[in-house]
């Protein structure tokens, strides 16, 4: 395997310093992660962080990304931290994140005084790229990030991760689609952004991949890459201004060809000269031996293992030179309608909400109101809706809906669930998500539980704890019957408030997977 490796890299002459991968083989990569603000403050989140003993150095070179320093005091593993697991941090290579960054700084400029994006992940799943542009987004504008329309697609069974990331993470303005990317159907609005972060041989990560051998290893690029070259052309056709084209490989056949091959069929398309700041990098190759890719392609992007001691890509940032097109008259197969025009959702009113459920956590009617609550009419018959129906509710930040009209397109998921509807109480439960979502905001009924792991895996078992202050760090409830449960200063959930003690609402499910994370040893 580990001989494989060395023979593919070997024939690779165009990387600047092959020697440096191969002696990366067996080395334990740098572990890097982000500081998710969109649910808490980066100084809180961080300051949890150091309870574990855990220590980051900060990137300086890539807004709210930290490298681990491994050290032997640290109580525990980065990804078994409840800050993981609840989503306040995500782990993720620093290439990876370069990528994307880049991509922002490159033409942010050019975005910044829109009114609206309509941002196309072709291959998103588990979603590190489509979380990290909305983070982007929501660091530097506020205003557009709340008018950003995130469509995450993949296919198969690893739309599951996707999910799972985007609802720990708290992102709100994603609509999830399982669709091969090679027929993404047009949509009838402007797309700004599509990322194609496509399947690839992996190179830069060949040595987890056992079945790899120097024999199947060419069979694999060969079929791999017509797709990669069907996913880049639906990426232009449905793109009306941007594309990133990245993978995570090093060979030429899946990257400088595969964008070479986009520039000699279409005539519109250039690659822009991408905003680096001060990341390491090496340029696209234009040529090797007998080969020559178009000149453009010196503005693409190669980072190799060896540079962050962390993976490699290859990534290409391209800008179609006729944006944006009158869509009214074309036929388009997806359609991106108002949520609030569709007869498929009620609307909930915001100040119901408030009243009846947030205020008590002294959140601000006007941060609610950047929200919308709806509930799924499943009973055609609930027309002339004027109170809640018997129906879950939901929060989103989206102000449209994907509706396919033709075409393979499945739309899986849309918002986030925020209450539960009860039968046999005819009432709405608050979800722990909705609250852990809303985690900086919550200034009032709450308790803090205090550090200690075997509590907090009481409290998940749903055990009673009792509000005494051998238990908990603050204790600021009232006689509401939720209370939002703090875990290191950051909201984690929901529990109910039986006055001298509190259970846990945190679903089953979660709590297992939490507590089998917090008990592995590493
Ligand atoms: C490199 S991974 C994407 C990583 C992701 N962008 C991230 O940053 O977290 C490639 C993804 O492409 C998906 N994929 C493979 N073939 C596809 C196809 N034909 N259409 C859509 N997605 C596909 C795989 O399921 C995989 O999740």
């Amino acid at each position: 395997m580990e001989k494989d490796f060395i023979e593919i890299i070997n024939s690779y002459d165009f990387i600047p310093n092959k020697q440096k991968i191969i002696e990366s083989i067996n080395k334990p990569k740098d572990i890097y992660f982000r500081v998710n603000v969109i649910k808490d403050s980066e100084e809180k989140i961080l300051r949890a962080l150091k309870r574990y003993n855990i220590d980051y150095t900060k990137v300086d070179f890539i807004d709210g990304y930290y490298k681990l320093n491994l050290n032997n005091n640290q109580l525990i593993e980065l990804s078994k931290t409840v800050e993981h697991l609840f989503g306040f941090i995500y782990i993720q290579e620093i290439s990876s994140a370069i990528s994307i960054d880049t991509l922002f700084k490159t033409i942010y400029d050019n975005i910044s005084n829109k009114d609206n994006l309509v941002i196309v992940d072709l291959c998103a799943s588990p979603g590190g790229k489509s979380i990290l542009i909305a983070d982007r987004l929501y660091r530097n504008n506020k205003k557009l990030f709340k008018n950003l329309v995130l469509i995450s697609n993949d296919i198969g069974q690893r739309i599951e991760n996707l999910l799972t990331n985007i609802i720990r993470l708290g992102l709100l303005n994603v609509i999830v689609t399982n669709c091969d990317a090679r027929f993404f159907p047009k949509l009838n609005k402007n797309v700004d952004i599509v990322i194609a972060d496509v399947p690839c041989s992996s190179e830069s990560h060949i040595i987890d991949k056992m079945y790899y051998s120097s024999k199947k290893h060419p069979k694999f690029i060969n079929r791999i890459t017509n797709i990669q070259k069907d996913i880049l052309l639906r990426a232009y056709s449905i793109s009306n201004n941007y594309i990133i084209y990245s993978t995570c490989t090093f060979n030429l056949y899946e990257n400088e060809e595969i964008v070479d091959n986009l520039l000699f069929k279409t005539k519109n398309v250039c690659i822009l000269k991408p905003v680096l700041g001060k990341a390491n990098f090496e340029k696209g190759v234009v040529k090797y031996n007998e080969i020559t890719f178009n000149k453009e392609l010196e503005k693409a992007v190669r980072i190799y293992p060896y540079q962050y001691n962390s993976g490699g890509i290859f990534f290409s940032i391209l800008s179609k030179n006729d944006p944006y097109e009158n869509l009214s008259n074309t036929i388009s197969f997806a359609n991106l309608i108002d949520i609030k025009e569709l007869n498929e959702f009620f609307i909930v009113n915001n100040k119901v909400i408030f009243d009846n459920y947030l205020s008590h956590f002294g959140m601000d009617f006007n941060i609610v109101n950047d929200y919308i609550f709806f509930q799924k009419i499943k009973n055609k018959k609930d027309d002339n809706l004027t109170n809640l129906l018997k129906e879950d509710i939901y929060i989103t930040l989206l102000k449209s809906y994907l509706k396919k009209e033709k075409g393979p397109l499945k739309v899986e998921a849309f918002g986030i669930k925020a209450f539960r509807y009860v039968k046999p109480i005819n009432s709405f439960k608050i979800t722990s998500n909705l609250l852990s979502i809303f985690s900086k905001y919550i200034t009032k009924n709450y308790v803090s539980l205090k550090f200690d792991l075997n509590l907090l895996i009481d409290f998940l078992l749903r055990k009673k704890i009792e509000l005494k202050s051998e238990y908990f760090e603050e204790i600021d409830i009232g006689s509401y019957p939720y209370v939002a449960v703090k875990f290191n200063d950051l909201v984690i959930g929901c529990a109910l408030n039986y006055k001298d003690y509190i259970i846990s609402e945190i679903p089953t499910g979660k709590a297992n997977f939490l507590i089998s994370a917090l008990t592995k040893k590493s």
